[in-house]
């Protein structure tokens, strides 16, 4: 299925996802603590953070009202609910397979979390991400790691869910495909941590995330 089809139904899908998705993940994920801890240390004063595949922005919306939050999605509903919680942040319909447009400015924080099991050329969105980072700039980001040996592993990419979303996969990365992706992006890892990710309900397991903490160069290339 072409890329855009495939960024058509998913959207579609997460449209309709919108106005329960906090509810259900409260229950189906395991990397909130992370998350906050990493915000907690890395984001201070009048700092910008970017939320890439922010989902109704529930992540960053907490955050003290002098961060900048800039939040992007695919989902207009998702967006919809970011702007009605943190209506200071700006929110964007923007597909992270494209460059992160100039006018949005430079970030000190981007983070990419629970959306990068949709991108389908890691090496292309970790640039992407990275352009937008200033020199220093931190970034988190979790990838489902594929570890060939485990059941449900076997392919890089596999359906989201047989019964909801036909022609829509998500896409795993071997260790050695997330380190080349990183180096190819011209970041530089500062912690690398194997955690669940989220229950998936349909499969019975617990999908796999390698929690990348990653900084820009700072100097510029
Ligand atoms: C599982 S939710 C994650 C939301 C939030 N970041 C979190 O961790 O809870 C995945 C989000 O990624 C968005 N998404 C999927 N593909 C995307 C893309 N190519 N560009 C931007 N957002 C995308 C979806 O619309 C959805 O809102």
């Amino acid at each position: 299925m072409k890329r855009s089809t495939r960024i058509e139904r998913l959207a579609e899908y997460y449209e309709d996802f919108a106005p329960d998705y906090v509810s259900t993940w409260k229950d189906i994920q395991h990397y909130d603590k992370l998350v906050r801890a990493f915000l907690r240390e890395a984001v201070a004063g009048e700092a910008r953070v970017l939320d890439a595949g922010c989902g109704p922005g529930h992540l960053t919306r907490d955050l003290p009202p002098s961060v900048d939050v800039v939040g992007f999605d695919i989902a207009e509903a998702m967006l919809a609910i970011a702007r009605k919680k943190r209506p200071h942040g700006a929110y964007h319909q923007h597909d992270y397979h494209l460059p992160i447009p100039r006018a949005w400015g430079r970030f000190d924080v981007v983070l990419a979390l629970g959306t990068l099991e949709f991108c389908d050329d890691l090496g292309l969105v970790l640039a992407n991400l990275a352009g937008a980072l200033r020199p220093g700039g931190r970034m988190l980001v979790s990838i489902v790691e594929r570890r060939p040996h485990v059941r449900m592993h076997q392919r890089a990419a596999r359906p989201l869910s047989d019964v909801e979303l036909s022609g829509v996969s998500m896409y795993l990365y071997t260790f050695a495909e997330q380190t080349e992706a990183i180096q190819r992006a011209g970041l530089l890892p500062r912690s690398y941590r194997l955690h669940p990710g989220w229950r998936h309900t349909e499969y019975d397991v617990d999908v796999l995330y390698a929690l990348w903490d990653l900084e820009a160069p700072r100097r510029s290339r």
